[in-house]
C-alpha cells in the first residue's frame, strides 16, 4: 500500500497529504491487530490455567468435618491412640494396631528406625489423614468428633522440615500467632536462641528468608520453627526432630528451654538422639508399625532390648567421636 502511495505521488496522481493519511490508515490498522493477537495469546494461556484452578477447586477434601462437629477445648489434654492401623497405600501397612497413651502434661517419646512411622504418628494426630481402624482420642473423645480447625489450634508443631514462607524473619515467626506482641515475639526468640543470629543481620528482622528459607541454615530454619511453635503457646507440643539440625551446646540450651516451654503442656517428642530424651515420662519404641517396648529411660535400659541396644550404639558413637576431637585436639 505505501509502495503504490509512493508511486501515485510520483507520478502526481496523489498528494503528499495522501500518502501521509494511508500511513496513518495502515498503522491504525495493524496496530490493534497486532495487540488482537496477543490478547488472544494470553486467553488461552489463562484459560488451561483456569482449567487447572477448577479441577482443583472440585477436589473433595479426603478428610472432612463431621455434620454435627463440636469445638474442642481442653487446657490439659490428654491424648491416646486406641489400635490404631494405618496405611498410605493398601498394599503396605505402616502402623499395626498401636496403641499408646500420653497422660495430661506427660512427655512421651517416640523412637524407632528411620520409615518406622514416627512423623506418620504426628499427621494422624493433626488429622491429616484418618486411620483405618482404630482412633484417636483427646480427653477421651475421638478427634474426629472435633472440627479440625480447633483441633489443629490446640497443637503446636515443630516439623522434622520447617516450611518458611517467602517473607521476612518476623511475619515467618509471627506466623505462630498473628496476634502475639512484640514483647511476646521477643521472648520466643530468646527462647528459641535466635537472638544473636538476628542481632548479626543486617535487617535484623526485617530480613526476607527466600523461598522455602533457602537464605537459612537448617539449625536457622528449626530455631524459626522452634520460636514459632513457642510463640502458638498449644496444650499440645509435638516435636519431630525439633533439635536434629542443630550444634550439641545450642541442642543443649533448646532442649532447656523447650522443657520448660513444654512445663503444662502434653508433649510428643520424636528423636533420633536418644540423650536428649533421658528425662521423657515414658519412651515408646516404634518397630514395624507397633510399639515393641515402652517404659522409662532407666526401666528400658534394664530390660536390656531394642532400646538399651540403640542407646550403647549411640554412646558409642559419642565416644569415638570425642576421642577424635581430643586426637585432632593434642
Ligand atoms: N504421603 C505418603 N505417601 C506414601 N507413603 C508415605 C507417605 N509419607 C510417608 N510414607 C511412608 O511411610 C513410612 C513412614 O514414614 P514416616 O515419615 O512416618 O517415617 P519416620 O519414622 O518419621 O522416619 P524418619 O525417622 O526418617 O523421619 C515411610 O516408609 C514412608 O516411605
Ligand atoms: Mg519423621
Amino acid at each position: 500500500m505505501m509502495a503504490n502511495a509512493a508511486f501515485g505521488v510520483m507520478n502526481g496522481e496523489m498528494t503528499i497529504g495522501d500518502f501521509v493519511l494511508i500511513n496513518a490508515f495502515t498503522m491504525q490498522i495493524f496496530m490493534p491487530l497486532n495487540f488482537l493477537g496477543f490478547v488472544y495469546r494470553e486467553i488461552r494461556g489463562s484459560l488451561a490455567n483456569i482449567d487447572k484452578l477448577f479441577d482443583l477447586l472440585s477436589q473433595a477434601p479426603a478428610i472432612k468435618d463431621a455434620e454435627d462437629a463440636t469445638e474442642l477445648t481442653c487446657a490439659n489434654p490428654a491424648i491416646r491412640f486406641n489400635n490404631v492401623h494405618f496405611a498410605y497405600n493398601e498394599n503396605r501397612q505402616i502402623l499395626n494396631g498401636l496403641s499408646f497413651g500420653v497422660p495430661p502434661g506427660a512427655k512421651v517419646a517416640v523412637v524407632g528406625e528411620s520409615g518406622a512411622g514416627k512423623s506418620t504418628l504426628m499427621k494422624l494426630l493433626f488429622r491429616f489423614y484418618d486411620p483405618q481402624r482404630g482412633n484417636i482420642t483427646i480427653d477421651g473423645n475421638n478427634i474426629a468428633s472435633h472440627t479440625q480447625q480447633s483441633l489443629r489450634s490446640h497443637i503446636g508443631i515443630v516439623p522434622q522440615d520447617t516450611v518458611l514462607f517467602n517473607t521476612t524473619l518476623l511475619e515467618n515467626i509471627r506466623y505462630g500467632n498473628p496476634d502475639a506482641s512484640d514483647e511476646e515475639i521477643e521472648q520466643v526468640i530468646r527462647l528459641a536462641h535466635l537472638g544473636t543470629f538476628v542481632e548479626s543481620l543486617p535487617d535484623k528482622l526485617e530480613t526476607t528468608v527466600g523461598e522455602r528459607g533457602l537464605k537459612l541454615s537448617g539449625g536457622e530454619k528449626q530455631r524459626v520453627s522452634i520460636a514459632r511453635a513457642l510463640l502458638k503457646g498449644a496444650p499440645i507440643m509435638i516435636f519431630d526432630e525439633a533439635t536434629s539440625s542443630l550444634d550439641s551446646t545450642s541442642e543443649r540450651a533448646i532442649l532447656s528451654a523447650l522443657r520448660n516451654a513444654a512445663k503444662g503442656h502434653t508433649s510428643l517428642v520424636i528423636a533420633h538422639r536418644l540423650s536428649t530424651i533421658i528425662d521423657a515420662d515414658k519412651i515408646l519404641v516404634l518397630k514395624n508399625g507397633t510399639i515393641v517396648e515402652e517404659g522409662t529411660h532407666t526401666y528400658l535400659l534394664e530390660q536390656g532390648g531394642e532400646y538399651a541396644t540403640l542407646w550403647q550404639a549411640q554412646q558409642r558413637e559419642d565416644d569415638e567421636a570425642s576421642s577424635d576431637k581430643d586426637v585432632k585436639g593434642s
